[in-house]
């Protein structure tokens, strides 16, 4: 099988079949990040470009080393450290790293949209790291791979997502893909924070925490996104805390076995307490192992489209 399309820009844009099949050469990526020695050819003579416009920890360093585990030549260029501080373009930069022979250009950007654009005006592969308020699909596969680790399953789990929806690109490409697997997604979160056309997204939308949480096999949290706010918009992180962030006591509504999951960054004390991240229950460290395994996955799916080799551990 390969990947449709050269790019992977978000996953209301692939099939439930190309999600299943990343999960699965995932599987295989994960025996090689967990064990002594992580060096393999799969993208041995590839060049990969990190282009990342907002700052970033987990997305960009995994997609590094990623790349470097598979024996790929990577590089990363930053916003505030090239010429886009001098007025380039997006397509103009897109163009300059396409002419030095890149394979892959994973890019996060402020605006909606802004790797569509890009993967439309160059040959390289474009994989969307967060586009503004749209989607972060690498996040959400990763999310699924935990989830289907653990649980051996992603269809008919009932799953929590709680906290501001509005802002979340984690939350949306977790919809579209946690629906196309069969999961039953329930959100909850500051009115003022859930998207209005939520009613187009097939998912049950709860106005407490408590309500959404209830026989939850999957709990995750988000955290508020105070950059992409309005000023003045409600609730205060207080309020947020308040009304829609998860304790021992809110958890203990979930199953006895429910998984929490939070993308990260994530802030102590607000939309997780301490004790929940540290928990029994909490998948947070192994979420972020699993995103080099998701991300070595994709490098290697994308750039093997038209090749008939499969992955080999
Ligand atoms: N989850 C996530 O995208 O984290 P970073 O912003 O650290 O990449």
């Amino acid at each position: 099988m390969n990947l449709k399309s050269k790019d992977l820009l978000g996953l209301r844009d692939i099939s439930a079949e190309e999600i299943q099949y990343i999960l699965e050469t995932a599987k295989t990526m994960k025996y090689i990040v967990t064990s002594n020695n992580k060096k393999t050819a799969h993208l041995q003579g590839k060049s990969i470009i990190t282009l990342f416009y907002e700052n970033s920890t987990r997305t960009r360093l995994s997609f590094e080393l990623a790349s470097k585990y598979m024996g790929a030549s990577a590089a990363n260029i930053s916003a505030s450290s090239s010429s886009v501080s001098k007025g380039e373009t997006l397509i103009d930069t897109g163009n300059t790293i396409n002419m030095m022979g890149s394979d892959v250009v994973i890019i996060r950007h402020p605006m909606s949209g802004a790797p569509h654009l890009l993967a439309k005006n160059i040959k390289a592969s474009v994989i969307n790291a967060g586009d503004g308020m749209n989607e972060h699909p690498t996040q959400a596969l990763l999310d699924m791979f935990t989830i289907l680790e653990k649980k051996g399953t992603i269809k008919g789990l009932k799953i929590a997502i709680i906290g501001d929806i509005l802002h979340s690109r984690v939350a949306r490409s977790n919809i579209w893909g946690l629906t196309k697997l069969g999961a039953e997604v329930s959100i909850s979160g500051p009115a003022t924070l859930i998207p209005r056309d939520i009613d187009k997204l097939g998912v049950k939308v709860y106005s407490t925490v408590q309500e959404a949480i209830l026989d939850a096999d999957v709990v995750m949290g988000l955290r508020i996104q105070l950059e992409r706010q309005k000023k003045g918009l409600f609730p205060t992180i207080r309020e947020y805390s308040r009304f829609f962030g998860i304790d021992d006591k809110r958890l203990k509504l979930a199953k006895e076995d429910a998984l929490v999951l939070h993308p990260g960054p994530v802030n102590r004390g607000v939309e997780l307490a301490s004790s929940v991240i540290d928990g029994e229950q909490s998948f947070i460290n192994e979420q972020v192992t699993n995103g080099v395994a998701i991300r070595m996955a994709l490098l290697y799916l994308l750039t093997r489209r038209g090749t008939n080799n499969e992955v080999t551990n």
